[in-house]
């Protein structure tokens, strides 16, 4: 598509039924640990979102036949014939680090670039460098490039100085093929890894202590493939749930695994919002009038960062001033500025917003996304701003939102995916 946008009409009041896909987040290193295996692999629930297009075309250089059908991934790559990741794909998509740890283990080379510059603030990947070097990679950094070699990896013990989530994955990713044991220390506890320790454990992988920040990881010679389904995208979830409790809005969202959202829904409860929550589906119903609230991000289970502007769109609709304070990434608040042109009252301190609740009326404008998240709440407040809005830079919500134009046009969204 050429220059594509996000066109809204408003106010629109959205009610009805929304489905969870699956999580992104959780499918881009679960394919990435495809690489491991020469058997075959199938992925059940994968969202065909531009992120995981990437993915797919990336595997497909390094030799993998796939299909992807209906959110069923069938892979097979019974040998890697280039390990390498060309500037033009790592450039725009970070999630290529993931594919370094696994090509190490199994093929003892890779060639990558190094993650491109990210709008949302530094993403540093010394961490994912450091452990694989201590597991005997020999790692050069040649102006963008990142080259690896091993012969097989060994087994460490190796503590995060902080918290990483890729850092984790590429990391197990590389120690299930190593040679003795690897202890990981201060490991991420997002699903999405626990996710990935269940596919690896389908795969023959001997991992203890899924859940808990410390993991114990016995390397074995070789990985069979799997069949496996992916979990549901919290953050997806987060996003229709915030949505769903913005004034005249009227949402059940069915796929929701509760426990993956706890932190969101006690900060929901805590400003009045009423919800109606069952197995794995939640309804609820947005008003006026609500308490507003204080949100600090952190990583899992606090408060995600990927829910940072959506839950930042949300304050707009509540009573006095909300703060929202960024914990894990610099440069995460984008979408503030977008959102004072529909009329919103915030302001940007260092790391924290406050948001002054809605006193006018908001009214449409044009806008620009920076990043996939802010691009959602970009979405969230324009459904309730008077009149027209178009959001630029589309590709931000196509990268990780399955048909969010479509899914919210089925709640009686006036919204298009539009091109110039
Ligand atoms: N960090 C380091 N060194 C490292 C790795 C991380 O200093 O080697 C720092 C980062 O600079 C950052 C913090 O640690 O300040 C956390 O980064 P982390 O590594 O956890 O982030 P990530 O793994 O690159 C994943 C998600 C992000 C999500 C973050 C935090 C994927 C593919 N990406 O990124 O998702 O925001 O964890 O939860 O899983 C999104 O989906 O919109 C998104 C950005």
């Amino acid at each position: 598509m050429n220059n594509p946008y996000i066109y809204i009409k408003g106010p629109c009041n959205l009610k009805g039924t929304v489905e969870v896909s699956g999580a992104k987040n959780a499918a881009l290193p679960c394919m990435a640990t495809a690489i491991l295996t020469k058997s075959n692999v199938c992925l059940k629930n994968i969202p065909e979102v531009e992120d995981i297009k990437i993915m797919k075309k990336a595997l497909e250089d390094f030799g993998a036949l796939i299909s992807l059908d209906k959110g069923t991934l069938s892979l097979s790559l019974k040998e890697i014939i280039k390990p390498v990741i060309p500037t033009e794909l790592s450039s725009k998509w970070r999630a290529s680090i993931l594919t370094l740890g696994p090509l190490l283990a199994r093929n003892g080379y890779a060639k990558v670039s190094m993650p491109g510059g990210c709008p949302i603030g530094d993403r540093k990947i010394n961490f994912h460098l450091e452990g694989l070097r201590l597991m005997g990679a020999d790692i050069n950094i040649n102006m963008n490039s990142i080259e690896a070699q091993c012969q097989r990896l060994k087994g460490i013990d190796y503590t995060f100085p902080d918290v990483s989530v890729t850092g984790t994955e590429n990391l197990i990713m590389a120690a299930v093929l190593a040679e003795g044991k690897t202890i990981l220390r201060n490991c991420a506890l997002e699903p999405e890894i626990a996710d990935l320790i269940e596919m690896l454990k389908a795969m023959g992988a001997n991992i203890r202590g899924k859940d808990s920040r410390n993991l114990e990881i016995e390397g074995v010679k070789e990985l069979q493939g799997c069949n496996y389904r992916i979990i549901s995208d919290r953050i997806e979830a987060g996003t229709y749930l915030l949505l769903g409790a913005m004034p005249d809005n009227e949402l059940e969202i069915k796929g929701v695994n509760i426990n993956h959202l706890s932190s969101l829904i006690s900060v929901l409860k805590e400003c009045g919002v009423s919800l109606d929550i069952d197995k794995d589906s939640i309804k609820v119903c947005g008003k006026v009038g609500l308490n507003s609230i204080n949100v600090t991000t952190a990583p899992f289970p606090s408060f995600p960062t990927d829910l940072q502007a959506q839950i930042t769109a949300f304050m707009l609709f509540l009573k006095g001033v909300s703060r929202v304070e960024e914990k894990i990434f610099n440069n995460r608040f984008q979408h503030i500025k977008e959102m004072k042109k529909l009329g919103a009252d915030l302001e940007l301190k260092e790391n924290f917003a406050l948001v002054k609740g809605v006193v006018k009326e908001l009214k449409g404008n044009c806008l620009k996304a920076s990043d996939l998240r802010a691009s959602a709440a970009l979405v969230m407040t324009a459904l309730k701003a008077k009149g027209e809005t178009r959001i630029y830079n589309a590709y931000q919500l196509l990268r990780g939102y399955e048909n969010m134009p479509g899914k919210l046009r089925a709640l009686g969204a006036d919204i298009l995916l539009k091109e110039e």
